[in-house]
């Protein structure tokens, strides 16, 4: 069926002639990217190696000696190929994620193939996201003999979200179920009733048995009361949504490339619509407006370029131009938001809470994004939708993020590489969510800061001293609130104007409605940052005694103020110092069990590693202590 066969002759001259007739014939057929999902058991690595095998096509290391060759060849059609089967990976590696994907190639005298074949474990989601990104069909595998499984509505979920059109349902392992039209009929129906609520354009069911090929590529002898295509068959003609390139024109500038002074342009890949020269572009997010004047490629002038084409663009003019910025038709600019509606697939063992600050990849610019709601995740066997205060691994919800900057961007519906992003933990830098642009805010738009004309300068002026917060942090029992009554007392005798936020009393108020679980923490110093903002704002000397458990949170409430404007205060003490200490008794109904989430029992405490201070509460003295933080301020 394919044009080389790993068989036969293998000299050098042999090979390279198989190489070019394949790469000749290649280059004029279509490519289709599929993913196959499944469970552990629902046969999918038969499936796939039954394919492969079946075409007697090429493997793996045929791919490796293949692409060598081809380049020694400096053939592009074969270059061409062997990129795109690579693209996602080392997309992938960019951002530093670690994921378990194989990218198979393979082809029939009808089309290409690459499959993204991942491995199909619940934790795994991650991989079955990477690899459906850029999917046109996902086959979805079910066993005859278990019927629709949660995984198997995850998956098509997870599909149908990152915008698969084309789905296979493919029921496998009819051979157990001796063929049984009735069984299949119900799974069939099963799957069209559950998917009613997804947005896929066509769903073809097909029985199939891959351990014994049956309707993979050859029609069965068994299944005489199905009509439809075989697997191979459906695959080799099902039509390919349009390209993107009769969008309007958008390009991403990956980097400013300026090897002399008289040539400065900006490398990209046009990621939808086309460009040709003369065209007026806008750049997002300043708004400024010039004419292409050169489409370069290499050493040539292209006329035009249009979406998937990586060039370099000059304008006519000087205009403010840096890495991350999109360059867009004039005529049809695309939004500037800086809130936005989106879904999420939560993929790391960590939670996602709300109120956390993440880093936000999207396309070549990282952005500070906050999860600022989870709107509701979904029950995924019924798609229904739950209320949520954060994500766990394999959730799958809709939420709002806010970014610290105003950034361009399209729906993901509307374009998949403009609208598509991964959320990454800034201290573990492992990805923890995958995302998806639904739209943005409206309320960001119709809100705008006002500034006022006596601001914290003029009040602080008037006060005589600077505004600032004085943040403590530390186990319970650590002497916070003690450390923060003699610091206010001794800032209040030398006539500063000060403010207490102390744990206990803002969770009578304000945060009564906050308990102690990760999450509720995470707001709860969410908020109280956002306090103790205001009151630096008026001019006062804020000190805050929380136990404020989690770096990140800290680190969000830092991010808030100007350099030197906070202060992190460390209280350290050995557990067993504040354990033996006990103000409250709290300790000892934790070891009892009756209090859960204790900070320090059961709940974790993570130690600051750059406090401005650090004191060592257990050993110095209360006015020592004190004495530590007034000489600091
Ligand atoms: S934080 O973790 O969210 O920063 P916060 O400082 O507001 O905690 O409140 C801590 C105080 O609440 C403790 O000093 C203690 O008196 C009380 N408390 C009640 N339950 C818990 C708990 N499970 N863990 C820690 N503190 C608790």
């Amino acid at each position: 069926m394919s044009a080389l066969k790993p068989v036969g002759d293998t000299s050098p001259n042999v090979i390279e002639e198989r190489v070019q007739t394949y790469i000749d014939t290649q280059a004029n057929l279509d490519l289709l990217r599929f993913i196959t999902c499944g469970s552990v058991d629902d046969g999918k690595s038969t499936l796939i190696g039954r394919m492969l095998y079946e075409a007697q096509l090429i493997f793996e290391d045929q791919v490796t000696s293949l692409q060598k060759d081809s380049k020694r060849q400096g053939t592009q059609g074969g270059d061409i190929d062997f990129a795109l089967l690579v693209d996602g990976l080392s997309a992938e590696r960019e951002q530093g994620i670690t994921i378990d994907v194989a990218y198979r190639f393979f082809s029939t005298d009808h089309r290409k193939f690459i499959v993204a074949d991942t491995p199909g474990h619940e934790q795994y989601t991650r991989n079955m996201v990477t690899g459906a990104s850029t999917a046109d069909v996902a086959i979805i595998l079910v066993d005859a003999a278990s019927g629709l499984l949660t995984q198997t509505r995850r998956h098509s979920f997870i599909a149908s979200l990152l915008g698969i059109k084309h789905v296979v349902l493919a029921v496998n392992k009819m051979d157990l179920v001796a063929y049984d039209q009735a069984i299949f009929d119900q799974i069939v129906a099963d799957y069209q009733q559950f998917s009613e609520q997804l947005s896929f354009n066509t769903i073809t069911p097909i029985p199939l048995s891959a351990l014994q090929g049956d309707n993979v590529i050859a029609r069965s002898t068994h299944t005489h009361w199905y009509q439809g295509p075989t697997l191979l068959g459906f695959l080799e003609t099902v039509s390919l949504d349009p390209e993107v390139e009769n969008q309007p024109f958008r390009f991403p500038v990956q980097w400013v490339n300026r090897p002399s002074s008289d040539f400065r342009g900006f490398a990209g890949t046009v990621a939808a619509g086309s460009i040709v020269a003369g065209q007026e572009v806008r750049v997002l997010p300043s708004g400024e407006q010039a004419k292409v004047k050169e489409i370069v490629l290499y050493q040539d002038r292209l006329a035009r370029a249009q979406a998937g084409q990586a060039v370099t663009l000059t304008l006519d003019r000087e205009v403010d131009v840096s890495r991350g910025d999109l360059l867009v038709a004039a005529e049809a600019p695309c939004e500037v938001s800086d809130q936005f509606d989106a879904s999420l697939v939560w993929m790391d063992g960590d939670e996602g809470y709300i109120g956390r600050n993440y880093w936000l990849m999207l396309g070549s610019t990282r952005i500070n994004a906050t999860l600022t709601e989870v709107k509701f995740k979904y029950n995924i066997n019924t798609l229904d939708e739950l209320s949520a205060r954060s994500l766990v691994l394999n959730d799958i919800g809709r939420v709002t993020l806010s970014f610290d900057q105003p950034v361009p961007f399209e729906s993901y519906q509307a374009c998949k590489s403009l609208g598509a992003f991964v959320l990454v933990d800034r201290y573990t830098f492992s990805t923890v969510a995958a995302g998806m642009i639904n739209f943005a805010l409206r309320r960001a738009q119709n809100i705008h800061r006002h500034a006022h004309v006596v601001d914290q300068s003029a009040r602080e002026r008037l006060n005589g001293h600077k505004g600032r917060v004085l943040w403590m942090t530390g186990l319970s029992g650590s002497g916070k609130s003690s450390l923060a009554n003699g610091v206010e007392q001794a800032l209040h005798a030398q006539g500063k104007h000060t403010f207490i936020l102390d744990g206990d009393n803002v969770r009578h108020g304000l945060n009564n409605d906050l308990g102690f679980t990760d999450a509720d923490r995470v707001e709860n110093i969410r908020r109280t940052a956002e306090v103790a903002k205001l009151m630096v704002e008026a001019g006062l000397i804020v000190i805050t005694a929380f136990i404020s458990p989690f770096r990140s949170e800290r680190d969000m409430a830092r991010s808030l103020f100007d350099e030197g404007q906070f202060v992190e205060v460390y209280c350290d003490v050995p557990i067993e110092v504040a354990e033996a200490r006990d103000p409250k008794g709290l300790y000892k109904k934790a070891r009892r069990g009756e209090l859960p989430h204790f900070t320090g029992i059961d709940s974790p405490y993570e130690a600051p590693e750059t406090a401005e201070l650090h004191i060592a509460t257990g050993e110095l003295s209360l006015e020592e202590s004190v004495a530590k933080v007034i000489d600091y301020v």
